[in-house]
């Protein structure tokens, strides 16, 4: 079931994450979804490897996450960077009982891909991405996200959004967000194993992705 919230993180969780986001990029400390690391070939398949940072003492993001989705458990928060040509292929996320993206940057395009796909019943929904909006699975349903044709972009009062902002390069980037139950503990400890290869995810398989 998906669940959609506008406007989620409060400024002292806004506050939070620009910092761990400045702080991320003063660090070598990232993991990719490079199929050997942590994805399997299944979902990478042919997409660009999307940089991934392990936020550090989320708590002030746990407690407004359980605010809505309200748990014992521990949730793992990171950081994705997306670059031109990262997508992730339809997958279930049957490994977890929640998972949740936020979108971060302050301005999307619909036309530069990362649009959010889900089922529901025989139809297929997006959610275009917008600053600051939580997108929960509480249970996960089959979800994928489309290329990214863009990853750097300014203001849209600068050039209609297509010039960097003030020089700067700003990468789409969003927050995910997994709820840490044993099996998911599990498979992050095992995330060095060979994963098995396929074409693409069947209806009803399961396997893990993060
Ligand atoms: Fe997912």
């Amino acid at each position: 079931m998906i669940k959609i919230y506008k406007d989620f993180f409060d400024s002292d969780c806004l506050e939070y994450i620009g910092k761990q986001i400045e702080r991320s990029q003063h660090t070598s400390n990232f993991r990719s979804s490079y199929p050997t690391i942590n994805w399997g070939e299944r979902i990478v398949q042919e997409s660009a490897p999307v940089m991934i940072y392990d936020m550090v003492d989320p708590d002030i993001l746990q407690k407004r996450l359980k605010e809505v989705y309200p748990t014992e458990k521990d949730m793992h928060f990171m950081i994705y960077y997306w670059p031109v040509g990262s997508y992730v292929a339809w997958h279930p996320d049957n490994h977890v009982e929640m998972t949740a993206s936020v979108y971060m940057n302050k301005y999307w395009n619909r036309d530069w891909g990362g649009l959010f796909l889900y089922e529901e019943g025989d139809k297929i929904l997006a959610e275009i991405p917008e600053w600051n909006k939580l997108v929960l699975q509480s249970p996960p349903v089959p979800h994928a996200s489309t290329p990214v044709t863009k990853s750097y972009f300014g203001s849209p009062d600068v050039d209609g959004g297509w010039a960097y902002h003030e020089g700067v390069p700003i990468i789409r980037t969003t927050i995910q967000i997994f709820e840490a139950t044993e099996e998911y503990k599990h498979n992050h400890r095992m995330s060095f194993k060979e994963q098995p290869a396929g074409a693409g995810w069947v209806k009803g398989e399961s396997f893990a992705s993060t």
